[in-house]
């Protein structure tokens, strides 16, 4: 690999600088999901073996260069101090004197948190007085937040410029793991792609067509095939306008040797709730006042038997109104494959982005897959085949 582990840079005695992506859902001050947290637990706990102090760097929301109070990382401190077993300080600034301060104070064995980068505006502008800023306080960056590598920004790209920079572990995970699914996967390869929009995942749709040899499409954007297709769809939600882009994609597929498989069958109904009124048809039949909220079974049958066939599988967004039952069957019944076929060894299946880790936990599924990035937008752009500033800055 292109980039530096953990066990190729000096930690013993030295001020870790480690950006975290610790952006963790809150309601009503209690986090709702803590994995982003646990996931940095191997990483952080590693530099501590090793001697260093890791002093954590991460945003918290969108606070967009302002001291935002409501967006402090400061209340996140008992929920590391929980994950890592070790005591973990907060220095009121992620620069300057409470930095310095808190740094020159940190003891072996503690763990340093620092306040929310975005506080600075200077963060999300690269800013390399920033960057620089931030470098002063540590001897070594480790960078261990892939969901936050689409964003060059002062503490995920500029400081890995200045300080000597690794990969922490679970940056490492999620390399290895997306290297696996497209980068320079087992044949075949299979990708599903679902939600609502074809127009917030063209790029997406347009970099899998040139890359995998089956690509399953559900959810919403299902519809615009078919409406490209001259299928009426009712009430079904779809981008009409986008009906001519859709034909692009399957003429691109067609060259490329990429199969596309739409749903041969749907389960439609005319409301929009949870155990509405529904019947299966055939894909052409929906009726002018229903609409499509989910793939029937013949679809699954056939998205079985791709899954069987393929050696890797990548996956992103939910094939069908996952969010209200029955509409999450095919979600599940799919995702539940894919597991099977993992844990018989016969699929290597990566999954990541917004929803799908969501649809794949409601379908008891994502335990049992390869891997679960813990990535959103990042997942997504690394699907389009876009560098990730975070990861390139890893790479010399
Ligand atoms: C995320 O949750 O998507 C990451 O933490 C990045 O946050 P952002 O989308 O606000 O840049
Ligand atoms: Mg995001």
């Amino acid at each position: 690999m292109a980039w530096k582990t953990l066990d190729e840079v000096e930690l013993a005695g030295k001020v870790a600088l480690v950006r975290v992506d610790i952006n963790v859902p809150v309601e009503n001050g209690v986090v709702t999901d803590a994995t982003r947290i646990l996931k940095i637990v191997p990483t952080v706990k590693d530099i501590l073996a090793k001697g260093g102090k890791p002093v954590l760097l991460a945003h918290f929301g969108r606070p967009k260069g302002q001291v935002v109070p409501e967006m402090s990382l400061r209340p996140l401190v008992p929920e590391l101090e929980k994950a890592l077993g070790a005591p973990v300080k907060f220095a009121e600034d992620c620069i300057g004197g409470p930095a310095k301060t808190a740094v020159a104070a940190l003891e072996a064995g503690e763990v340093l948190l620092l306040e929310n980068t975005r506080f600075h505006a200077g963060e999300e502008k690269n800013d390399p007085e920033l960057s620089a800023a931030m470098a002063a306080l540590g001897e070594v960056y480790v960078n261990d937040a892939f969901s936050a590598a689409h964003r060059a920004h002062s503490s995920t790209e500029g400081v890995a410029h200045i300080l000597p920079s690794a990969a922490g572990r679970l940056m490492e995970a999620e390399l290895k793991a997306l290297e696996a699914a497209l980068g320079a996967p087992v044949r075949p390869v299979c990708a599903v792609v679902g939600g609502a929009k074809v127009s917030t995942k063209l790029d997406l749709l347009g970099n899998l067509v040139s890359k995998v040899d089956h690509l399953i499409i559900g959810g919403g954007m299902a519809n615009t095939f078919l409406v490209a297709q001259g299928i009426d769809v009712g009430k079904s939600l779809a981008e009409r306008e986008m009906a001519e882009t859709a034909r692009d994609i399957l003429e691109k597929a067609k060259t490329a040797g990429c199969a596309i498989h739409l749903p041969v069958d749907v389960v439609v109904a005319r409301e929009f709730k949870a155990n509405a009124e529904n019947e299966t048809v055939p894909n052409t039949d929906c009726p002018s006042d229903a609409m499509i909220l989910d793939a029937g079974p013949k679809s699954v049958e056939e998205i079985a038997t791709v899954f069987e066939a393929s050696k890797t599988l990548i996956w992103n967004g939910p094939l069908g109104a996952f969010e209200i039952a029955p509409f999450d069957a095919a979600t599940n019944a799919a995702a539940q494959k894919a597991a099977e076929l993992t844990q018989d060894g016969k699929l290597t299946s990566v999954a990541g982005g917004g929803d799908t880790v969501a649809a794949l936990n409601k379908a008891g599924a994502a335990e049992d897959f390869s891997y679960i990035s813990t990535a959103g937008g990042a997942f997504l752009e690394w699907m389009e085949g876009k560098e990730l500033p975070g990861v390139a800055a890893l790479m010399k």
